[in-house]
């Protein structure tokens, strides 16, 4: 029996319980493929699940959303061609049939489904894409959930127009880091968030219009100057908390806030009054349709977009690469390599 590395999760409550073991290489089934991966990357939803911060956890599971290797075999009913080509996982599973919202059988790759941090996945034939060769599997595997989700944020989701205003809160984030350049791409004017001024710094020097740091009292009023008089057409955001509310202060009359995580918990209150007299738009998104991936994808080759990655890790120092997300010391993507040639 082939056999490969996989980092396993058997209980929740702590980076102690994940486990880099040999398992079983998976079989495609009918309609799947083989990928051997070469690279795949960390998302906020590893931790959350690790701390049992996640709806329905399923374990023992081997955790990993993001993943870009080389198709191996192909099972039943799958193209022979696909053997040997370079793919990026589309890690949106079963979306359903409508547009604007997806249905209950949806799931993310990577729980309860096997993911991606190991060195062998199947996945369904049609969740592969062919990796642009413009990038390497490094960059490749920094791409697929946060680009999603920051493509139907921005565009799909939040209609972001070049010459527009967007602001992109906590920009060392992954799916921050990701719209960063995507929104640049586009012709934006983007300014940001951290709780770091280095990273401040280092967005400013990739081309952001300024920023403020979260934690000074004033950051509201340093945006609000910065960006005077044309202000803030659309802010992106995934930290919620209280300064959700500020946001809401933020926003041009006839804005739009969309956001899709609460890392920093629910806000106390909201400014119900002021929400409906500015005529805001208060948006909800979740990763993203096929559609949305091809575009985001054709959006990265188009513009030859290369994602920030921050740093590589090969997969047996799992716990550095996990113990900074933990930390939140990354600016942009936290990647691990299989080492499989
Ligand atoms: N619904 C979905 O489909 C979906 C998809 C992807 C992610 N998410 C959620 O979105 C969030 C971000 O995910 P990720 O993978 O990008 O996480 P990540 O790489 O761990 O980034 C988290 C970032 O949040 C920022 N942050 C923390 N507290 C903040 C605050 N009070 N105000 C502003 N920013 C703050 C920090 O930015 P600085 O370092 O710059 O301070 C930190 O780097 C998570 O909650 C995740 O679960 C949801």
């Amino acid at each position: 029996m082939h056999t490969m590395r996989a980092v396993v999760l058997h209980r929740t409550g702590g980076l102690k319980h994940l486990k880099l073991e040999e398992v079983p290489v998976p079989a495609p089934g009918a309609g799947e493929v083989l990928v051997r991966l070469k690279a795949a990357a960390l998302n906020h939803r590893d931790v959350w699940i690790v701390q049992g911060r996640y709806a329905n956890i399923q374990l023992p599971v081997i955790l990993g959303s993001d993943g870009a290797g080389i198709v191996e075999q192909v099972g039943p009913g799958v193209d022979a061609a696909l053997v040997g080509k370079a793919i990026l996982i589309n890690p949106s599973l079963n979306w359903g049939s409508n547009p604007r919202a997806q249905g209950k059988a949806y799931r993310i790759l990577g729980m309860p489904d096997p993911g991606t941090h190991a060195e062998y996945i199947v996945v369904p034939a049609g969740q592969v894409v062919e990796k642009p060769d413009y990038l390497s599997f490094e960059e490749g595997a920094a791409i697929p959930l946060g680009g999603l989700t920051g493509y139907r944020a921005l565009f799909t989701q939040g209609r972001l127009t070049a010459g527009e205003t967007v602001l992109l809160t906590g920009i060392g984030g992954g799916v921050a880091a990701l719209m960063f350049t995507m929104a640049l791409a586009a012709g934006a004017r983007v300014v940001v968030t951290s709780g770091s001024d280095e990273k401040l710094k280092r967005a400013v020097d990739a081309g952001a219009f300024g920023g403020a740091n979260y934690r000074d009292p004033n950051w509201v009023d340093t945006l609000q100057r910065l960006t005077a008089p044309r202000g803030i057409d659309l802010i992106v955001d995934s930290a919620g908390g209280d300064h959700f509310s500020s946001l809401i202060n933020l926003v041009n009359p006839g804005g739009r806030i969309v956001f899709f995580g609460a890392t920093a918990g629910n806000p106390q209150r909201l400014d119900l009054r002021r929400i409906f007299w500015k005529q805001i738009t208060l948006q909800g998104t979740t990763m993203g349709t096929e559609q949305d991936f091809y575009e985001m994808i054709r959006l990265f080759e188009l513009h030859q977009i290369k994602p920030l990655v921050d740093r590589i890790f090969p997969i047996e120092a799992y716990p550095s690469a996990y113990q900074r997300m933990f930390n939140g010391e990354q600016f942009g993507k936290i990647v691990l390599t299989m080492g499989n040639t």
